[in-house]
């Protein structure tokens, strides 16, 4: 059994050998009542893990990490909502520098090597009731100990590093860690977390190629509060993106 310090992320571990989505079980034991704040799922086995943008998330059975955590932040309001993204973002991403250097934070929440593709990622979904949120179930996989993708554009910390990892470790410290920084960020305390994840963004102030309705060069600005991302372009003009309508190329 996992023994985490915290007060309450991960009191209860749903452990489960397989399932569809652990997003999905997340969802189904909050409707039935079976899972409070602070909940966690996790499987060594997803058969039908989900990314963002509709994607599927593929993962190696018993290597990495993928789980939920089941969070109430009521005390977000529906426009505040990207600030749980960035929390756990932030979280994650200062958590795995511990093991490899030159990790950044893609937007809106892939944890990404500058070089060397893409890590993990995370998948939040809100249930929304009469009074705004109810639950976040916040989806998080990373690639851990798995050596080969189909995907070429994905990594782990072992082939980013050359060695094996214990994963429960990691996923101990992890819990950790997003328990601190969701506490930071029920008091508040936003400042410093929005301050880490732009110092950490993947491209922040650099000229690079992107494609909305087509393919122009840009340079990341920032991340307004309602999570769109600022691109200025070459003719100074800065243009606003959802998660849909924009892609990095
Ligand atoms: C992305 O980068 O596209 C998001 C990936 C999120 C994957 C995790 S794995 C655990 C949880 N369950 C899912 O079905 N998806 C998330």
């Amino acid at each position: 059994k996992i023994l985490a310090n915290t007060l309450f992320l991960g009191k209860d571990i749903i452990s489960l050998p397989e399932c569809h989505s652990t997003n999905d079980v997340a969802v189904e034991k909050i409707k039935s009542r079976e899972a409070a704040e602070g909940t966690i799922v996790i499987t060594e086995k997803q058969t039908k893990g989900k990314g963002q943008r509709g994607n599927v998330w593929e993962s190696q059975a018993g290597k990495n990490l993928t789980f939920s955590l089941v969070l109430s932040p009521k005390f977000l309001q529906p426009m505040q909502q990207f600030d749980l993204n960035i929390a756990v973002s932030v979280a994650v991403h200062e958590l795995l520098s511990e093991y490899v250097s030159g990790l950044k934070i893609k937007w809106p929440n892939d944890i990404v090597h500058e070089t060397d593709g893409k890590l993990g990622g995370m998948l939040i979904e809100n249930i929304i009731g009469q009074k705004g949120i109810e639950f976040s179930v916040a989806g998080i996989g990373l690639n851990i100990n798995q050596r080969f993708f189909e995907n070429l554009s994905a990594t782990s910390l072992t082939n980013l590093s050359g060695i094996d990892f214990d994963k429960w470790e990691i996923f101990k410290l992890l819990i950790h860690k997003i328990e601190v920084y969701y506490l930071e960020l029920k008091k508040g305390n936003l400042k410093k977390l929005n301050l880490y994840y732009l110092n950490n963004l993947f491209r922040y102030q650099e000229w690079a190629n992107y494609c909305d309705s087509e393919n122009f060069v840009g340079m990341i600005m920032g991340v307004q509060d309602d999570g769109k991302l600022i691109i200025q372009k070459e003719d100074g003009i800065k243009n606003y993106y959802g998660v849909k309508e924009v892609s990095f190329l």
